[in-house]
């Protein structure tokens, strides 16, 4: 468990994996992440279960610290311990509590474990150019702008940009205040 000033990440377990379909259902986030179907309990459920064997993503429930509810889940996926690097991947199911940092605290604490446990040196994040909250809550982290893939993905009647941006172990302890040189 990671715990953080209003929340924690822990990890997923099986009881959570219905509430993610849920959210990854819904209409509003699903135009957001790069999954092109709506999913079932079945497919759900082995998911989980290929997730459970899978060793190059650690993904965690973001749980409100005072109420114990789960509202949303990020990580890390595609991490290449040879390279160092990981794909960021950040969803705030509950959309009440959108627009209140949460995405933003749950992505420092990530960013911690990548950088600080997992000796990660690169941390990437795609997302459609239109998804403007993502991108804000990254160049707020100190993420820069890599480039833009055009047309790289057919989702909602039409060709999406996607936007990669990535921070550096090095600027984020930069920013931290912890680099000395
Ligand atoms: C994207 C998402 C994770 C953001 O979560 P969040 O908790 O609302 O994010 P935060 O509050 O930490 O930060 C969002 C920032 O974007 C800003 N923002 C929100 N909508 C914006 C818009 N349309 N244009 C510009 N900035 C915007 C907010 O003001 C905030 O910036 P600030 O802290 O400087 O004010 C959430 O909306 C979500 O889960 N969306 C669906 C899934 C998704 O898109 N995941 C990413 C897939 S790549």
């Amino acid at each position: 468990m990671i715990v953080g000033e209003r929340i924690i990440l822990r990890c997923i377990d099986k009881g959570d994996i219905y509430k993610i379909m849920h959210w990854r259902n819904d209409p509003e986030i699903k135009k957001n992440v790069f999954s092109h179907t709506f999913i079932n309990s079945l497919q759900q459920e082995r998911w989980f279960e290929n997730y459970c064997q899978n060793n190059t993503e650690e993904r965690f429930m973001i749980v409100l610290k005072d109420q114990d509810e789960a509202i949303g889940v990020n990580g890390l996926s595609d991490i290449d311990y040879k390279n160092q690097s990981a794909i960021l991947n950040t969803m705030i199911g509950e959309r009440k509590y959108w627009n209140q940092g949460y995405a933003k605290e749950a992505t420092v604490l990530i960013i911690n474990y990548a950088f600080s446990e997992l000796n990660l040196n690169r941390i990437v994040s795609y997302s459609y150019e239109s998804n403007k909250a993502i991108q804000k809550k990254n160049s707020n982290l100190g993420f820069q702008v890599e480039g833009l893939l055009r047309q790289m993905v057919f989702s909602e009647g039409e060709f999406q940009n996607v936007v990669i941006m990535s921070l550096l172990r090095g600027d984020w302890n930069k920013q931290k205040g912890y680099n000395q040189g």
